[in-house]
C-alpha cells in the first residue's frame, strides 16, 4: 500500500479523475458516481470508486500545486491506474475567454522549475493524450460549452515569487497561453514517464490581470458541467 493513498490496487479504478479540492472530490463522487466507496481519507485528501455509465471511476484529491500531485499521481501509478484527467479550476489570461468557459490543456508550460527537476538536463514538451483530448473536445462541442484547447501554464505560486509575476504571466499570454493553474505540467510529465494517458480540463474560475472572480454559484455550475461531460466521455 502507498503511504498517502490508504488503498489497495483493486479498489482504484483504471480511469481516474483528479480533482485539486478534497470537498470538490467528495461533492462530485456523491453527486455523479453511483454506489461510491471511500477507499482513502488519509491527510484528508480523499479518493472514491463508483461506476458512471455502468464503468467503475475513481475520483481522487490531488492537492495544490506540482508537489501534492506529484506524491498522488506516483502513487495512483503503483496503484494501477491508466487514464488520468485532472477536473480544475483556472485563471484566464486573456479577455477572449469568459467566466465558466472550459478548456483543454493541450500542453503545459511551466512557471517555476519543480517538475523540471525530473529531467534536468532535457526540456520536455509533454502534451495531453491526443485521443481523450480530441473525445473531451468533441463532447464539449455537441453539447454547445464554450471550449478552447491549447497551451495553458502551471505555476509554482499563485500569488507570484516575486512583483514580476505578473509580467512573466503576460508574457506567456503573449505567446499565445490560454491560462494559468497549478498542477497539469506534472500530470503530463509524470504520465509521459510512465507511458500513461492523460488529459487536463479546466473551468474558467478567474481572469488574472483584471484580478475578477467568478462567484462560488458560477464556479460551482461550470465544474459540475464539465465534470458530467468528462465522466460520461471517458465511460462510453
Ligand atoms: N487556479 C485558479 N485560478 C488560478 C490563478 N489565478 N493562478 C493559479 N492557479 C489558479
Amino acid at each position: 500500500m502507498p503511504i498517502h493513498i490508504e488503498a489497495k490496487a483493486e479498489e482504484v479504478a483504471d480511469i481516474v479523475l483528479l480533482p485539486g479540492n478534497p470537498q470538490r472530490a467528495e461533492y462530485m463522487a456523491q453527486k455523479f458516481l453511483d454506489d461510491p466507496q471511500l477507499y482513502t481519507d488519509y491527510r484528508e485528501m480523499y479518493g472514491y470508486t463508483g461506476t458512471f455509465n455502468g464503468v467503475e471511476v475513481s475520483i481522487q484529491t490531488t492537492g495544490m500545486g506540482v508537489p501534492s500531485i506529484g506524491i498522488m499521481l506516483e502513487e495512483l501509478k503503483m496503484l494501477g491506474a491508466k487514464t488520468l484527467i485532472r477536473v480544475g479550476t483556472s485563471g484566464a489570461l486573456t479577455e477572449d475567454l469568459d467566466q465558466a468557459d472550459l478548456i483543454i490543456g493541450q500542453s503545459a508550460a511551466t512557471v517555476g522549475t519543480t517538475i523540471n527537476q525530473l529531467d534536468q538536463d532535457i526540456t520536455l514538451a509533454p502534451g495531453a493524450d491526443f485521443e481523450l483530448i480530441k473525445n473531451l473536445y468533441d463532447s464539449a462541442v455537441n453539447l454547445d460549452m464554450p471550449v478552447h484547447v491549447g497551451q495553458i501554464a502551471t505555476s509554482d505560486y499563485f500569488y507570484g515569487k516575486t512583483d514580476d509575476y505578473t509580467e512573466q504571466l503576460k508574457r506567456l499570454a503573449d505567446r499565445g497561453v490560454l491560462a494559468v493553474e497549478m498542477e497539469t505540467a506534472a500530470l503530463y510529465n509524470i504520465a509521459a514517464k510512465y507511458g500513461l494517458r492523460a488529459a487536463t480540463v479546466l473551468t474558467v474560475s478567474d481572469h488574472v490581470f483584471s484580478q475578477v472572480r467568478a462567484d462560488k454559484e458560477k464556479i460551482q455550475q461550470g465544474v459540475d458541467r464539465m465534470t458530467e461531460m468528462v465522466l460520461d466521455t471517458v465511460t462510453k
